[in-house]
């Protein structure tokens, strides 16, 4: 009998060439190109071609792709109608999924799963309808739960620019674009994590890419995976000051319970996101006049706390500690969190999505069967 690991730990699911984790290091780089480099130079539009085609593209080939994206931005009126049906006190991750998902039934799709050439312009075509509509769609939200119209997106904006400027109602200021630009970058994508396994195991059965998106959107939410972020902000200001970190830490840790945006399973040591978007914080707090911000300060003693106590386990902030912090700076209300890293993941999905259909086979797994041996009905009358 094959030996059992839960979580599938250490257990390879697929092969892949779209991105590289070394956890004890705490690296990561995308089709071979460290992050850092990627957020240094790069933007979100090439960083999502470079996923999808797996190399850098020219001048020409990422105008042609940006200019699709552009031009892929508006919904149909009836997803807008449909959205305007949804509960204002629906969460953005619920939001994203059931529109999303809604998307099947209006752009209807097919693949045959053989990788031909009719295919790869299917799946780029699809793609490039996925990640231009995500960012629509949550900024849509943001005004339609609140009881307005939503705000059209524009075509002469960039990705991170136009998702500001829909979601806040104003033109985007362009630090404000330049960061989320590198958190989208950040967030793009993870190797086979729980959403991007769901991604495999629903493109293998060709289902609609809407249906795989939508599925990983689910996986996301959840609070163990991109839902931390949310968790994050929640715990700092619970904890309310840095001075009640170390209690509140010890405090959690002796009823067993996790500490939001610490740990995971290939990082043995600081997540390389976590250090760009702690000092990205820092750099923006400075920008901003420099103020002691209490939610930075507090996180600052939580991972304090974190190291003298869980450093031995190989747990350390994941990306979803500070990000929070960061959105919170921008004005964006932290149920939202996870929603934009559901934009920015999309590339990602999408790039594998993609590899999982050039040479697919429906992922069937097996079981260790610990249930009862074959035994005979009991008729209702007999039972006791
Ligand atoms: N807080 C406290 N202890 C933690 C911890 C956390 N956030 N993350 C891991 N640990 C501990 C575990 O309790 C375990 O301790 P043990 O060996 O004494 O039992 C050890 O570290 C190994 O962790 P394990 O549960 O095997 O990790 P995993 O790979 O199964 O789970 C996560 C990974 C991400 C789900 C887990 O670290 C977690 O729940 N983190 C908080 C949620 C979060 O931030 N998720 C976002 C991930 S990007």
């Amino acid at each position: 009998m094959n030996e059992y690991l839960p979580g599938l730990a250490g257990v390879p699911a697929t092969q892949s060439n779209i991105s590289d984790i070394d956890g004890e290091k705490g690296l990561l780089s995308y089709r071979g190109y460290p992050i850092e480099q990627l957020t240094a130079n790069s933007n979100f539009e090439e960083t999502t071609l470079l996923l999808l085609d797996g190399c850098l593209p020219t001048t020409e080939v990422l105008a042609d792709f940006d200019n699709k994206l552009r031009r892929n931005r508006r919904v149909q009126y009836h997803i807008t109608d449909l959205m305007k049906t949804f509960p204002p006190s629906g969460h953005p991750m619920e939001m994203l999924q059931t529109a999303v998902s809604s998307l099947a039934m209006f752009y209807p799709s097919t693949v045959s799963g053989d990788a031909s050439a009719d295919d790869l312009e299917y799946i780029h075509n699809m793609s490039v309808k996925i990640i231009a509509r995500m960012g629509t769609i949550v900024a849509m939200w943001q005004h339609i739960r609140h009881g307005y119209d939503p705000i059209e997106p524009r075509t002469d904006l960039t990705y991170a620019e136009n998702f500001l400027y829909m979601f806040n109602g104003v033109e985007p200021d362009p630090l404000l674009a330049k960061i989320l630009d590198v958190c989208l970058i950040l967030h793009a994508e993870h190797t086979i994590n729980a959403s991007t396994f769901s991604v495999l195991v629903n493109g293998s059965t060709l289902a609609s890419p809407y249906s795989v998106i939508s599925a990983a959107i689910a996986a996301l939410s959840g609070p163990l995976h991109g839902g931390a972020n949310q968790k994050v902000l929640e715990m700092l200001e619970d904890i309310g000051s840095p001075d009640k970190a170390d209690a509140y830490v010890e405090e959690r840790l002796a009823k067993k319970e996790v500490i939001w945006g610490m740990g995971h399973r290939e990082y043995k040591t600081k997540d390389p996101r976590a250090t760009i978007l702690e000092k990205m914080v820092d750099e923006f707090i400075e920008a901003r006049g420099g103020a002691v911000n209490p939610l930075l300060e507090t996180a600052k003693a939580v991972e304090k706390a974190c190291d003298e106590r869980l450093s031995h386990k190989g747990v350390y902030p994941n990306v979803d500690f500070y990000s929070g912090i960061l959105y919170t700076e921008m004005g964006i209300p932290a149920d939202q969190f996870t929603a934009i890293f559901a934009i920015a993941r999309s590339a990602g999905w999408l790039a594998h999505w993609r590899e999982q259909l050039d040479d697919n086979r429906i992922f069937r797994p097996t079981q260790v069967y610990t249930g009862k041996p074959p035994r005979d009905y009991v008729p209702l009358d007999q039972r006791k």
